[in-house]
């Protein structure tokens, strides 16, 4: 059911440093901050040959990435991003599994534009997965 592997995100603490460290250190393609009030971001994306990796930071009070930026100050992996080929039909196989599905349980638009949605990482090896119907 999962197919590539879409990206990696990472939570850090200062984004200018973040992306100067892939930009000039590392040599990748980096993108200017994208705002993402819906899921309460900033993103910039780093664009490598076979996949991407999200440098996420807070945006707004209510950030879902506040607490974790609270108990890793230095930053930290905050998601893994699986494409799938249809979003309901693998929400649904996930949910027939037993998982739990974040919020609400329907897919949000995500930061690139395709509906996305969350496991929770209690039933996935103690790690945020995400799948994008790519
Ligand atoms: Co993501």
């Amino acid at each position: 059911m999962i197919g590539r592997l879409n990206h990696v995100a990472i939570a850090v603490p200062d984004l200018e440093k973040a992306s100067a460290l892939y930009r000039d250190t590392f040599g990748a393609k980096v993108s200017d901050p994208v705002d993402q009030p819906d899921h309460g971001v900033i993103t910039v994306f780093v664009e490598l040959p076979n996949t991407k990796i999200e440098l996420l930071h807070p945006l707004g009070d209510n950030s879902p990435i506040s607490g974790f930026l609270e108990r890793n100050k230095d930053g930290g992996i905050h998601h893994i991003c699986y494409e799938v080929d249809d979003i309901i039909a693998a929400r649904d196989r996930l949910k027939a599994e037993g998982l739990r599905i974040l919020g609400n349980g329907e897919p949000k638009i995500g930061a690139h534009g395709k509906p996305v949605l969350f496991m929770h990482p209690k039933d996935t090896t103690g790690t945020l997965l995400e799948i994008e119907q790519a």
